[in-house]
């Protein structure tokens, strides 16, 4: 089936069997490899994306739920800057990434959240992350992570109302 939607901002059209998996559309289709399959039985969050607005799991949806659907992977994240978005940044300076391996489901579970909720609780965070696994690092780092992203975010915020350019940051 022939299948047009978004996917980190441009517009991507691709022919698949209907019953491919989203996450092989995106791995061996787009060569989007930044998507990570785990355990491929939606447990592990490992291949979280953001499918019009929520994070979904990739390996449980087939390709069809793509068609006009607007996709976020971790590929789009800073847009075209070749810089880290301040999410990625806060991960790497809170230790919060070791193997890697759920980095950028959690990285995209945390932007969903903030997009939502710019001053999250530890509450709100932990519901929001509870979907994804960590192995290596220890939650706890994670979460420093995500309290340091949405303060970077949101001082970003100010400073672009400020200096009236709108929003400091880029997004995917
Ligand atoms: S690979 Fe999709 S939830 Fe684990
Ligand atoms: S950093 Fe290795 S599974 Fe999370």
């Amino acid at each position: 089936m022939v299948i047009h939607f978004t996917c980190n901002g441009k517009p991507v059209t691709v022919d698949v069997d209907g019953d491919m998996r989203v996450l092989d559309v995106l791995r061996d289709v787009l060569d989007l490899t930044g998507t990570k399959e785990g355990c491929g039985e939606g447990e592990c969050g490992a291949c979280t994306i953001i499918l019009n607005g929520k994070t979904v799991n990739s390996c449980l949806l087939y390709a069809g739920k793509l068609q006009g659907a607007v996709v976020e992977t971790i590929e789009g994240l800073s847009g075209d800057s070749a810089g880290l978005h301040p999410i990625q940044e806060s991960f790497l300076e809170e230790g919060a990434v070791q193997c890697g391996f759920c980095t950028p489901g959690m990285v995209l579970s945390t932007k969903a959240l903030l997009d939502r909720h710019p001053d999250p609780s530890i509450k709100e965070i932990e519901t929001a992350l509870s979907g994804n696994f960590c192995r290596c690092t220890g939650y706890g780092k994670i979460m420093k992570a995500v309290v340091s992203s949405a303060e970077k975010l949101r001082d970003s915020r100010e400073d672009g109302h400020q200096s009236g350019t709108g929003l400091g940051v880029k997004r995917g």
